[in-house]
């Protein structure tokens, strides 16, 4: 499986077009200060979303950033290459999103009061978007046929490995209120109100009518003709958007179109199995 395309770090693959073993010592070694936000998902569960989301919450509702600045260099990921190009010009409060699971974050972080909204979304649709993600993505391996992704997925032998494992360490923090979860689905349902819990969860004061301007810039529509943030800047050779559109659907139940039984009851199986122990349950059902 791991190949130049892929490095290997603690047992995770990481795409080498984005990651090195010097990005990931300097994501270690960073120095996460308190006024810092983290958007932390597992790959292709609203992290784009949130880089567009982020930064406009922490700075009023200024729209200059989504217009001027690319999403991977606004809200940067704490274990890319990218980081430590831009990371004196980040204003502050500074937003970063992030990958990793808990317990690779760096030791300042969990020194810090930084906070985190980790975004979840049903690894149903998780498997679909990454499905496609795949297809368009060249700095990845071919996914091949649905049913062979599926089965990679299931075994994490994807990048930043199982999804099971990376929700269980984000639910089993110490981080008490310096964290908050919230659903792709939620956010898709109504976007004002998930805006209005993530903004009161970081402490800002935001008016309705600033509320209701991000959710209209930070809406799928718009961000699908934003050139800062509909990766069009990005050669074909790394993203073809005529294979598949970083922004694809932006829906939720897609996996309805792609599943067959036998495949929904395989992954309700495992992914039911692998969580069977936890005192946690699930935000939908695997139905
Ligand atoms: P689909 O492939 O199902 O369309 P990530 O940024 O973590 O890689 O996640 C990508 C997924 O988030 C894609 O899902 C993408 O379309 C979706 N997405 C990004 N921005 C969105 C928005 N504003 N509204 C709804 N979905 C969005």
């Amino acid at each position: 499986m791991s190949s130049s395309k892929y490095i290997q770090y603690h047992g995770l693959l990481l795409p080498s077009a984005a990651h090195s073993m010097e990005s990931l010592e300097f994501a270690q070694n960073f120095s996460v200060e308190d006024s810092d936000v983290f958007a932390v998902t597992y790959p292709k569960s609203g992290t784009i979303w949130m880089q567009e989301i982020l930064p406009l919450l922490l700075n009023g509702g200024d729209l200059t950033p989504i217009h001027t600045i690319p999403n991977w260099d606004r809200a940067p990921w704490l274990e890319e290459t990218r980081l430590a190009v831009v990371v004196d010009q980040l204003p502050s409060p500074r937003a970063l999103v992030s990958h990793l699971p808990y317990h690779l974050m760096p030791p300042s972080f969990l020194a810090s009061k930084a906070k985190v909204i980790y975004v979840m979304r049903n690894p149903k649709d998780v498997v679909v978007s990454s499905y496609y993600f795949h297809q368009m993505a060249g700095f990845l391996h071919d996914p091949g046929t649905f049913e062979e992704f599926m089965e990679k997925f299931l075994e994490g032998r994807v990048l930043f490995g199982k999804w099971t494992d990376h929700v269980k360490s984000w639910k089993h923090t110490e981080l008490g209120d310096r964290i908050m979860y919230i659903t792709y689905e939620e956010m898709v349902q109504d976007l004002p109100a998930a805006l209005r819990r993530m903004s009161d969860f970081l402490g800002r004061n935001l008016s309705e009518e600033v509320i209701q301007k991000i959710a209209e810039n930070c809406s799928f529509k718009t961000m699908k003709t934003n050139t800062m943030s509909n990766f069009s800047l990005i050669p074909k050779g790394l993203m073809d958007d005529n294979k598949s559109p970083f922004l694809r659907k932006g829906v939720v139940g897609d996996w309805k179109n792609h599943f067959t039984s036998e495949q929904l009851t395989r992954f309700k199986s495992v992914i039911s199995k692998e969580l069977e122990n936890e005192s946690f349950s699930l935000p939908w059902s695997l139905d």
